[in-house]
């Protein structure tokens, strides 16, 4: 008699552990996927070189001032808070004529009171082979007047899923007169 409440007990208390398990299970949102049933077999690093055309002049200009801060102090001039939309052609090589490879669309800012301190949030869109479609998203500082600025890739999309890395510019060529840009990048990226 004892042993035969004892299986019920133990028959009951399977039950509702069984019902509990199945409602915890259907109150989750997230659940785990195999990887390799995703794609995501072998990591690759892959190097991207290619020229960013800051054209700031002219009718054609594709970086434009779009916020200007009126508490700057202008003659600070490191136009803090001042916002420039972008969409600058990426191209193969430096002259302006050269291969499109992509666009840098997104803004910089300035960023730091005291020096040339951007904060560029920005997407580059390849429109070349089988990366065309494909985004990378570059989020980071840039130092303008050193050497070598470099800033972190957080992200992308396309072939680019899962993508990270960093992006190191440098300028190429500085237009004193009308405040166009060249700057040479290269990109090691981390990506499927
Ligand atoms: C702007 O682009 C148009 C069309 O491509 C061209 O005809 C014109 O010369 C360009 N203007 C400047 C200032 O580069
Ligand atoms: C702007 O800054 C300069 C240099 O720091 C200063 O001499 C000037 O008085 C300031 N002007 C205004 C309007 O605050
Ligand atoms: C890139 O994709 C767009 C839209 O799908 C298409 O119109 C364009 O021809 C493609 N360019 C290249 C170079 O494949």
């Amino acid at each position: 008699m004892a042993k035969h409440v004892s299986e019920n007990a133990l028959i009951m208390f399977t039950i509702l552990l069984v019902s509990f398990l199945v409602s915890v299970e259907s109150q989750e949102f997230s659940r785990r996927l195999s990887q390799r049933s995703f794609g995501l077999r072998k990591e690759k690093l892959s190097h991207f070189q290619f020229y960013f055309h800051d054209i700031v002049s002219g009718s054609n200009a594709t970086a434009i001032r779009i916020v200007e801060a009126t508490r700057t102090n202008r003659t600070a001039a490191t136009g803090f808070g001042d916002i420039t939309m972008i969409d600058n052609p990426l191209t193969a090589g430096p002259e302006r004529n050269s291969r499109l490879v992509g666009r840098a669309q997104g803004i910089y800012t300035s960023a730091s009171l005291n020096e040339m301190g951007l904060l560029m949030a920005m997407n580059y869109v390849f429109v070349e082979g089988k990366y065309n479609g494909s985004t990378l998203s570059i989020l980071g500082r840039n130092a303008v007047m050193s050497t070598m600025r470099e800033m972190p890739i957080v992200g992308g999309s396309g072939l680019f899923r899962f993508a990270r890395g960093y992006a190191q510019a440098r300028t190429h060529t500085f237009n004193m007169n009308n405040g166009d840009a060249v700057v040479e990048f290269n990109l090691y990226v981390l990506h499927y």
